[in-house]
Order: structure tokens, then sequence, then C-alpha cells
């Protein structure tokens, strides 16, 4: 493949800068890149040995100065919303890792390691979206499973960190420690309901009049596209905790068919991109390799065969956003995807 003109929006931002350095080490070949972020400021990036200056994106007056060949979106729905539409115009493939544009139907929303036959060919949208992070670390560790023994029900709880909401939620954890520790309140919430430090909230995103967040809709509509099973009973409590960064989930799956834990085990440890702790279980504070999804506490409902449990962690700024950006963008150089109109 030729080496390929690529924009990063949102370049600054806690995925950005993730997604800069994963590009970086990756065989991708750049030609010309562009990162943009809400100014320009004095912000420099190195990538390459070259040294690249952070644009303004507002600064751009003239739609032919979006044409590029893949553009990651980073900076929020209402950015994305506004932009994408005018870089696919310009024939760009774009990557979006916000919620805007997930569940429309000309819109793929792919976990490769899950779903890559649904990027087969170029969406005449001309944009990919890249789950919520909650849903690709889930959607990694059914996967097996489902695909073995069919599924009832998901039920889950998830532990969500504080890079969820981006570099200020973690600011804020870190203010709001120091604080409590120096003997004062500490901030007022800006990013959270309430504050976070020493603290665990039950709710991410707004709660809708039938008392369901905003974050735990989108884990149930967004595994349901992945999946391709419109039916799907998943029901879910988002949890925002103390935690920089990595989510944990505690899921229990009911299958249709009797379970083996020995069966279980193998299907995971078999499984790519998934580490299997056979004896104890990950925390998010001492992850491994932070490309893999981390399960452990694997176990069957003794009260029903059908029924297992399992604690889930990955660092949801990487496998739960930059790290799937990328590797969908190369799934789309190898299906020849890119500079198509
Ligand atoms: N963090 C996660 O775990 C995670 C996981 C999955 C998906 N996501 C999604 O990824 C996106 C970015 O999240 P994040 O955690 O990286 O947030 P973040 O740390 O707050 O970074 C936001 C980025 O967007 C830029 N930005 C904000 N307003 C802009 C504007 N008007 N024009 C151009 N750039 C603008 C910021 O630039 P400045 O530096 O100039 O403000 C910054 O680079 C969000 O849509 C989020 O929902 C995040």
């Amino acid at each position: 493949m030729r080496p390929l003109d690529i924009s990063i929006v949102g370049a600054t931002g806690a995925v950005g800068t993730a997604l800069i350095k994963l590009l970086e080490k990756s065989e991708i070949k750049v030609n010309r890149l562009r990162m943009f972020a809400s100014s320009s400021g004095a912000r420099q990036f190195k990538f390459r040995d070259q040294t690249y200056q952070v644009e303004a994106l507002r600064d751009i007056s003239d739609i032919g100065d979006t044409k590029t060949d893949i553009a990651f979106f980073s900076a929020g729905g209402d950015v994305s919303g506004v932009w994408i539409p005018r870089f696919a115009s310009q024939g760009a493939l774009v990557i979006d890792n916000s919620n805007a544009f997930r569940m429309r139907p000309d819109v793929p929303l792919i976990v490769p390691q899950v779903n890559a036959c649904s990027l087969t060919v170029r969406p005449p949208s001309g944009i990919v979206a890249n789950p919520n992070c909650s849903t690709i670390q889930l959607v990694r560790a059914l996967r097996p499973l489902i695909a073995t023994f069919g599924i009832s029900q998901v039920l889950l709880t998830t532990f969500q960190a504080a890079s969820g909401v981006g570099l200020r939620g973690i600011k804020e954890l870190e203010d709001g420690v120091k604080a409590w520790l120096e003997g004062s309140t500490g901030p007022a919430a800006e990013s959270f309901p309430v504050p976070l430090a020493f603290n665990v909230i039950p709710q991410i995103g707004q709660i809708s009049r039938e008392g369901v967040a905003l974050e735990e809709r989108k884990l149930v509509q967004e595994s349901r596209k992945i999946f391709g099973m419109p039916h799907l009973q998943l029901a879910a409590t988002c949890v925002r905790v103390p935690v920089k960064t990595g989510h944990s989930e505690a899921v229990y799956v009911e299958f249709d068919e009797h379970v083996r834990l020995e069966q279980v085990h193998e299907l995971l440890a078999n499984e790519p991109g998934v580490r299997l702790y056979a004896d104890g279980y990950p925390t998010p504070r001492y992850l491994g390799d932070p490309a893999d999804v981390h399960v452990g506490r694997v176990r069957v409902n003794p009260e029903n065969p059908r029924g297992l449990w399992m604690w889930v962690v990955a660092d949801n700024v990487q496998v739960g956003a930059a790290l799937n950006a990328l590797l969908i963008a190369q799934l789309a150089i190898a299906k020849n995807l890119i500079g198509e109109s």
C-alpha cells in the first residue's frame, strides 16, 4: 500500500495521544500527517523523527483542506457530528471514537477480533464507528463463548475508570484525592455527577425516565449490533470508580446449554487477544499487556450449570478506543477500502 495521508482529530486528548504512539509503532506508512485539536497553541508532537505542529480544527476554512485518506476522530460527539461529514465528503475513510454515528445503519460498528466480517466493502457513509470502551472488552471476552454455547442472557456490572471521560477525568480524580488527603473537601465535581475521589458512583451518562443510564443503553445497543443479535438479552449497571485507567466488569452469562469450566478455560485461553487467569484475577492497576482483554474469576454457577461468572478487565484507552481504531484502519487497508470514493 502507498504511504497514506492521515489526520488525527483530538490529537492532544487521552485517546489521541495513545493513538499517535500506536500508529508510530505500526507498519502503516504515513505520507502526510496532520494533528488537530481545539486550538493550536504551541503544541507539537514527535512522530517517526519528525516534529508536527498541532493545528486548530476550526481554522480549516476550505473544505478541500479536509482531504485525507484516513481521518481518526477522538474529540467528542459534537465535533464528530459537525466535521466528520466534511472529511468523508472529501474521500476520507473516517474512524470515529465518539457516540455520534455508532447506531446508524450505514455505519459499521467494528471490533476487528469479533465482527471484521461486517467491514467487507467501503461504507457509503465513509464512516466506521468504534464502539464504546466498556462494550469492546465485553464482546471480545464473550465472542468464543457465544459461538460455542449460544446465549440466553448477559447481566453485568461495570467498574469504570476516571480516564473514560478523558484527561480532565484523571486530573479531577488526582486533585480530589490530593485535596481529601490534605483535609479539604476538594474541587466541585465537573466530569462526574459527584466527586469521584474515595467514592463509587452508580451513574455514567444521563439517566432516562425509565432509569437506565446512557452508558448502560450503549452497552445493550452496541453489543446487539456487533453480534448481529437484535434481541440479545443484556442488562448492565455502569459504575464509575476511583481508578485512573482500566475498566473492570463483573459479567454473568446464561447460555443455552450447560457449560463445563474446563471447556470455557480452553476457549478463552485460545482466543487471540484474551489473557486467561485460570487461577487468580487481573486488576486494573496492575494490568499486563494493554492490548489484551484480561479475564479471571471464571466460575460456573453452582446453582445453575448454564450460568457462568467472569471478571473482565481491559485498558479503556487502548483496547477501548485507540487500539481498536488502529486495528480498524489496518483492516480497512488490508481490504483495500482506502482511497475509493
Ligand atoms: N477515554 C476513553 O477511555 C474513551 C474510550 C472510548 C471512546 N472515547 C471517546 O473518544 C473521544 C475522545 O476522548 P478522550 O478521552 O481522548 O477525551 P479528552 O482527553 O478530553 O480529549 C479530547 C480531545 O478533543 C479535542 N477537542 C475538544 N474540542 C475540540 C474542538 N472543538 N475541535 C477540535 N478538537 C477538539 C481536545 O483538544 P484540546 O486539547 O485542544 O482541548 C482533545 O484533543 C470522545 O468522543 C470519547 O467519548 C474515549
